[in-house]
């Protein structure tokens, strides 16, 4: 698994931060609390890379991990969290709309969607976003621990019925990495691995 190289590079409050736009890049996205920052450090097999937390709206960057010179791996804000102030919302609505349309080393998204609780208008709006942009979108619903086999299978084949042509799907979790390979198998393709 090539991502267990990831080291934290940088976090940028605006575009212009960001590293330049060369080579191969992915986000991951999804609404606060998702669970986004736990499946990276499940994909990397580092348990504190990305700061996890109990309080929603943690992230309030994009963060940046490096695998090599020319991959890199964007931790994008969690979003559609009540406390935030609106003007910080606006800010990020802004900032990642943006991002997607014109970072061109992105090769794609990784949506993350509570597996109770998928599809919410911001998920939505991100599947918009991506598909305008031309980008593939793998959406892991992760907390499948939380879910019984079956509940489980059902929610995956009602999400894979909602996404748009070209969008794939599949059940994760952090806490027992079940999903793991299949999701990097997906997305190595994106980073020319
Ligand atoms: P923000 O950065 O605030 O947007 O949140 P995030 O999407 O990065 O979520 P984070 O990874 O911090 O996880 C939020 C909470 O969900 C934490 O309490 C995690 O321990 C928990 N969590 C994340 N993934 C899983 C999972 O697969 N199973 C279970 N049971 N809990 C999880
Ligand atoms: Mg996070």
């Amino acid at each position: 698994n090539p991502f267990r190289q990831a080291q934290y590079l940088t976090s940028a409050h605006h575009l212009h931060q960001l590293p330049p736009d060369a080579g191969f890049e992915f986000a991951i996205a999804g609404r606060s609390n998702a669970g986004k920052s736990s499946a990276l450090n499940t994909l990397t097999g580092q348990k504190s890379l990305a700061r996890t937390s109990k309080t929603p709206g943690r992230t309030q960057q994009i963060v940046i991990f490096e695998l090599d010179i020319s991959r890199r791996i964007a931790d994008l804000p969690g979003y559609g969290y009540a406390k935030v102030p609106v003007k910080l919302k606006q800010h990020w609505t802004q900032v990642m709309e943006t991002y997607l349309e014109t970072r061109h080393c992105l090769r794609g998204v990784v949506l993350v969607m509570d597996i109770r609780h998928p599809l919410k208008p911001f998920d939505e709006q991100m599947l918009n976003w991506s598909a305008a942009a031309g980008l593939p979108v793998h959406v892991l619903l992760t907390k499948a621990d939380k879910l019984k086999r079956g509940p489980a299978q059902a929610s995956l084949l009602k999400v894979r019925k909602a996404l748009p042509p070209g969008a794939t799907a599949q059940v994760f979790s952090s806490t027992s990495r079940q999903g793991l390979e299949e999701w990097v198998e997906t997305i190595k393709p994106w980073m020319d691995y």
